[in-house]
């Protein structure tokens, strides 16, 4: 078949696949073609179990693999062929030198600009996917500058906004698609371009065009304010905890205001996933790059509150459990950074299970869709574990259980049958606030939620 045009994206990850399969779905007019330099990952994307858990995504990439869309390790012919490049590669927090442990780290992202300059036989379109620092267009246009004299790359800033666990349905129907582009007679054309694909399944009123500067600085801020409602609300649950008010009845007070909003109001053991941290991480160092410490700090706040939090989570559990977890089962409800998902980077059972092993307890995890990768997250530490997929007999035996994550199957849980091959006394620490926490302490459980006040039996 001709394609009307050929699209690479360099990187299948979280956001190259389903991003990728997405446009494939919705414009079969067009060859896509996703790359990487991870060749078991390539496989994955080309077999029925997908290097990724998202509800949906394999009916989407089933439908167009091997039609329009295209997974494959062939980085050079992919940059040769296109007209169209997505750079979707990962930009982490960097680990070394100036601006360690808050800067993104833009070897990746360079290392791809390199690539496309060094391989390009014509001009093309080059867009952002990752979330970089604001101004990292300019960056990518001085390097693509040393072109040949007949070929111009023109870069675009389009970044994604799709939350993990819902990435189908969120780019199936966006809140909005942004395009961000120079605003000259190249970078408008190019950026008509853009609109164009997308025009084919979002309307036309939700994709919004803003110069190339606000586009980049826009998705870091989205994430910042995102991560701060979780900040907020939490930093009110320590608050509710020692004046016996009810944070849910506060988010619900404070949510009806139609100015405040319902959404992300919830009270937990702190966000994570690969994103928040990273992005606000790296809002804040730009904050301080251009000499604006006092809004540096008022960002940091949000990541210290969050790690306030999950500490804070730990100490409930010791104090509740008579000041010693050495050698004491606790069972983990999820590990994911949140449901529907199992990504586990940056979930705040990471830092739970490490706090809880340097406590001496034995572990038992539990997760519908993160035990592999909860497995390599603790790989090297000491202490007892035990992975087990069914969070009854996870429970077995135990003193506690801890609500990490909000998957759906823990709500109906027959908890009259846990509660009685537990330990006693048990305990129910809710993370997550999702349980029936009056019902529970019926049962006999000791109810720890976050936030209210507890329900205990002594
Ligand atoms: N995960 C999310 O929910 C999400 C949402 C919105 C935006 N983002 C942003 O999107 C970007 C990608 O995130 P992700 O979660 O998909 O990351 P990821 O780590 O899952 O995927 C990135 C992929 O890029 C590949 N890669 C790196 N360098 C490469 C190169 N030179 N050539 C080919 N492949 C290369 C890696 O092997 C990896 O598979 C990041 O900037 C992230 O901040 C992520």
């Amino acid at each position: 078949m001709e394609f009307k045009k050929k699209i690479l994206c360099i990187g299948a990850g979280y956001v190259g696949g389903p991003t990728m399969a997405m446009i494939a779905l919705k414009c079969p007019q067009y060859k896509v073609t996703v790359v990487d330099i991870n060749a078991e990952r390539i496989a994955e994307w080309n077999s029925e179990n997908l290097p990724i858990y998202e509800p949906g995504l394999y009916d989407v990439v089933e439908k167009t693999r091997n039609v329009n869309l295209f997974f494959n390790t062939d980085l050079e012919n992919g940059i040769k062929e296109s007209d169209i490049i997505f750079v979707s590669v990962n930009t982490p927090t960097k680990e070394f030198g100036a601006g360690e442990g808050m800067a993104a780290d833009l070897q990746y992202w360079e290392a791809t600009a390199r690539q496309i300059l060094q391989l390009s036989e014509s001009s093309k379109i080059i867009i952002e996917k990752s979330t970089l620092p604001v101004k990292t267009a300019l960056a990518m246009e001085r390097i693509l500058s040393f072109s040949k004299s007949d070929i111009h790359f023109e870069v675009l800033s389009n970044p994604e906004f799709l939350a993990e666990g819902t990435a189908i349905s969120d780019l199936t129907n966006p809140d909005r698609v942004l395009v961000g582009s120079n605003e000259t007679e190249s970078g408008l054309k190019a950026r008509d371009e853009l609109v164009e694909i997308y025009s084919n399944w979002v309307d036309r009123d939700k994709i919004i065009t803003a110069n190339l500067w606000s586009s980049e600085l826009s998705k870091l801020v989205a994430n910042a304010f995102l991560a701060q409602r979780i900040s907020s609300i939490n930093s009110i649950s320590a608050l509710c905890e020692k004046t016996d008010a009810d944070v849910s009845e506060v988010a619900n007070a404070i949510g009806m205001d139609s100015r405040i909003g319902k959404k992300f109001l919830n009270a937990s053991i702190g966000f994570g996933g690969s994103c928040f941290k990273k992005d606000i991480l790296n809002l804040v160092y730009l904050c301080q790059y251009y000499g604006l410490p006092e809004v540096a700090e008022y960002w940091l706040s949000v990541v210290k509150i969050n790690e306030f939090q999950q500490t804070r989570f730990i100490m409930n559990m010791l104090n509740a459990m008579f000041n010693t977890l050495a050698g004491k089962k606790i069972c983990l409800f999820g590990f994911a950074f949140k449901a529907d998902t199992g990504d586990t980077r940056e979930s705040p059972a990471i830092f739970i299970s490490k706090k809880l092993l340097e406590e001496r307890a034995e572990l038992r995890i539990t997760d519908p869709g993160a035990l592999k990768n909860a497995k390599s997250d603790l790989e090297n530490i000491e202490g007892k574990i035990s992975y087990i997929k069914e969070p009854g007999k996870a429970a077995y035996g135990c003193h506690a259980i801890a609500v990490l994550t909000e998957w759906e199957v823990y709500k109906g849980l027959d908890y009259k049958e846990i509660y009685k091959s537990m330990e006693q006394p048990a305990f129910i620490f809710d993370g997550r606030n999702i349980l029936d926490h009056k019902k529970l302490f019926d049962i006999g459980f000791n109810v720890f939620p976050i936030g209210k006040p507890a329900l205990t039996h002594f």
